[in-house]
């Protein structure tokens, strides 16, 4: 669609939904801690009412509504029956990562648009049917990776794909924290499914592989640990009881056009970080800083490493700020969530990229369990 012709669509589906005094009816699937991130988001957008909340935990909707003064809302125990009684134009999924695939699916299927929390989900397969029920449903499914919308992890993008580090082959990249373990449902099989390496993982491995614009993940020799979270002098003794997800993965990754990727990641370690992130060219190399506590920034100033007139030369890329008027990087996923739905778009972060970055994170838990290298298979969407 021309910029004209979806201008025209954007304004007539605007003007659709004020003539009919109509707001954007959007459910809350799951209301825990970053269902809060996307309620206050969504109170700041003119165009959408949030109508519906669900919650598996009885009177927890109705409290958090409460919480943030949001009136008017039908509450339903479950993800199913509030899509059964609503007509939504969207959900946000915010529920744990088991329950990432059965709502995104049971609410694509029912046509509603959704906005779903990383990870994607836990398994390939369950990446698989959550891409085939986005396609089935011509809907718009946007996978809630915030930092995309930040100006420095545009640039690694822009650099990359500028062609001043010529041929990528080689990528090094995760993250971590020296302590850092989250507790809640983040660290058990039956809620999150995946510890360290779904949780912050999936970021470290969102950076680079947008920046090279999603190969093909081939093959992996994956490796995860949990010498941390389960370890009393690490971790209180009541979630050091129930951890049994991992705590640190590393692996080793063919994509695509003949590029390795180098990956670990960390909630906690004997370390100040596991490195970096590089990206190696033919032309030229970049350096990101790592952060202490992987949250979607640049540590510092990049660098670029390049011959200039035959000279070793180093470039700094000073760190950017994000544009205010744009708003938060959490109000920019939400709002171009629902441009895309308003202007029938292109989804913003999209889930055939990011069923690239689960089947990474499911080779890597597949890997480690057999002890070798597999070979990545992903179905035909
Ligand atoms: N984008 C970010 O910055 C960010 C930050 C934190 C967490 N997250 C992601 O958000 C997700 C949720 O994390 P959280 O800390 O809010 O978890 P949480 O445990 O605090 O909340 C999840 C809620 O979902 C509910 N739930 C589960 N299945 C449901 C269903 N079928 N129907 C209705 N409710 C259901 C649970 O009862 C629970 O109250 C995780 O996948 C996490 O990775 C993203």
């Amino acid at each position: 669609m021309s910029d004209a012709v979806l201008g025209q669509f954007t304004q007539a589906k605007q003007e659709e939904i004020k003539a009919g005094g109509r707001k954007l009816k959007v459910g809350i699937i799951g209301t825990g801690w970053i269902a809060e991130s996307h309620i206050q988001s969504y109170k700041r957008q003119p165009d959408v009412e949030v109508v519906a909340a669900a919650d598996l935990i009885p009177g927890k909707a109705e409290a958090f509504m409460e919480r943030y003064s949001v009136e008017g809302v039908r509450y339903y125990p479950d993800h199913l029956a509030m899509l059964e009684a609503e007509a939504l134009d969207a959900v946000s999924v915010c529920t744990y990562n088991r329950t990432h695939a059965v709502c995104t699916i049971d609410a694509l299927q029912r046509g509603v648009n959704v906005l779903l929390e990383k990870p994607m989900c836990v398994t390939t397969e369950e990446a698989v049917e959550i891409c085939r029920a986005e396609k089935a449903s011509g809907k718009v499914l946007s996978i809630g990776f915030q930092p995309r919308f930040d100006v420095n992890m545009q640039m690694i993008k822009k650099i990359v794909q500028s062609g001043e580090l010529g041929q990528i082959y080689y990528i090094q990249t995760g993250g971590g924290r020296r302590r850092g373990i989250p507790n809640s449902t983040f660290i058990e099989q039956k809620t999150a499914g995946i510890g360290a390496l779904g949780d912050i993982g999936c970021y470290s491995l969102d950076v680079v592989l947008n920046a090279i614009g999603y190969p093909k993940p081939l093959t992996v020799s994956g490796y995860i640990s949990a010498f941390f979270g389960p370890n009393p002098l690490y971790n209180n003794p009541a979630d050091a009881a129930r951890f049994n997800v991992d705590d640190f993965a590393a692996a080793f990754v063919r994509l695509e056009g003949g590029i390795i990727l180098d990956f670990r990641i960390a909630w906690a370690m004997h370390m100040d970080t596991p490195g970096d992130t590089l990206i190696f060219g033919t032309k030229g190399g970049l350096r990101i800083p790592s952060t202490d506590c992987w949250n979607g920034s640049v540590g510092g100033p990049m660098t670029i490493y390049h011959d200039v007139a035959g000279e070793r030369v180093e470039t700094t890329v000073p760190v950017l700020k994000n544009d205010a008027s744009k708003g938060g990087l959490f109000d920019q996923k939400i709002r171009s969530f629902l441009d895309a739905i308003l202007q029938g778009g292109e989804s913003p972060v999209s889930a055939g990229e990011i069923l690239y970055n689960q089947a990474i994170i499911d080779g890597i838990l597949q890997s480690s369990q057999v002890g070798r290298e597999i070979e990545i298979v992903i179905p035909e969407i």
